[in-house]
């Protein structure tokens, strides 16, 4: 069985919904504290009420995209205030769907910031030895299955959500003598409200691609767990499909 003990402590990013959400609840029902991180307040304190171990759980409002060159700095100021980290969850992320043809630099800046540049820094911040253990260090970001094959729509989030795979596993790489694990997980379709603001056509026309329905929020966070604890001790640099029996 995954424990975790209260002077763990994770960051969570995107903890105020779906994916981030789940994995946030989780990780403080198994023991560990977690630095719960979003923009939006009240979704934020809800998941504080909704959590076992609500006195281990710390909320901080941040908009992840103010500053990104500052994040490694973010980090160092949450150690400071927190102790030293165990680890992440990068959970943040948008996904807009909009053909190249009408596709401005501002929207590629945007889907850039939050899905690619944002977590490489927090990442920076994170395996920065100051912040966090040593050993027993995991972070884990998560992409998504476009960052192999996506539809129509997507050429930028793809290219946002490749991009931060390749570079998660040469961080991995550069990290194995600080004894840090890195790995991504790449899901499908997520039961999430990023999913429910997709068009019901488009979500009726992809179902058939799914033998036991769009995931929940928990298959990922589950997926997450396990990669966060020593029961992953041998797993670094990985990019975990999780679609729900290798339809694509
Ligand atoms: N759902 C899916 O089908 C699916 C599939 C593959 C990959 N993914 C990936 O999984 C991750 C989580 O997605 P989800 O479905 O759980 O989405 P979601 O329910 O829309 O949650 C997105 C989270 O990102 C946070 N966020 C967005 N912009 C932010 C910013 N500038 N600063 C700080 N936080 C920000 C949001 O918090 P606030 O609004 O409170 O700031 C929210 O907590 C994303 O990276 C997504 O690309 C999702």
């Amino acid at each position: 069985m995954i424990a975790f003990n209260k002077e763990q402590i994770y960051i969570v990013t995107g903890a105020s919904s779906g994916i981030g959400r789940a994995t946030a609840l989780l990780l403080n029902n198994l023991g560990a504290s977690v630095i719960a991180i979003a923009r939006n307040k009240q979704r934020l304190e809800s998941l504080k009420t909704d959590c076992k171990n609500p006195n281990n759980i710390y909320i901080e409002i941040k908009d992840l995209c103010e500053n990104i060159n500052d994040l490694p700095n973010y980090v160092k100021s949450l150690k400071e205030k927190y102790g030293k980290f165990f680890g992440m969850v990068y959970c943040a992320g948008v996904s807009e769907l909009k053909p190249i043809a009408i596709t401005e630099y501002e929207d590629m800046e945007r889907d850039f910031n939050i899905n690619y540049y944002a977590p490489i820094f927090m990442t920076k911040g994170l395996i920065d030895k100051r912040n966090n253990v040593g050993y027993g260090t995991s972070i884990v970001a998560i992409s998504s299955i476009a960052a192999i094959c996506s539809d129509k729509g997507h050429s930028i989030y793809s290219g946002a959500k490749a991009a931060l795979c390749a570079s998660m596993k040469v961080i991995a790489n550069e990290s194995v003598k600080n004894k840090i694990r890195v790995n991504c997980i790449l899901p499908s379709i997520i039961d999430t409200p990023m999913t429910n603001a997709s068009e019901e056509e488009y979500l009726r026309s992809q179902l058939h691609l799914y033998p036991f329905g769009f995931g929940n929020p928990n298959d990922v966070a589950h997926m997450a767990i396990f990669l966060l604890s020593n029961k992953s001790a041998f797993i670094s640099g990985q990019n975990y499909i999780l679609d729900s029996g290798g339809v694509r």
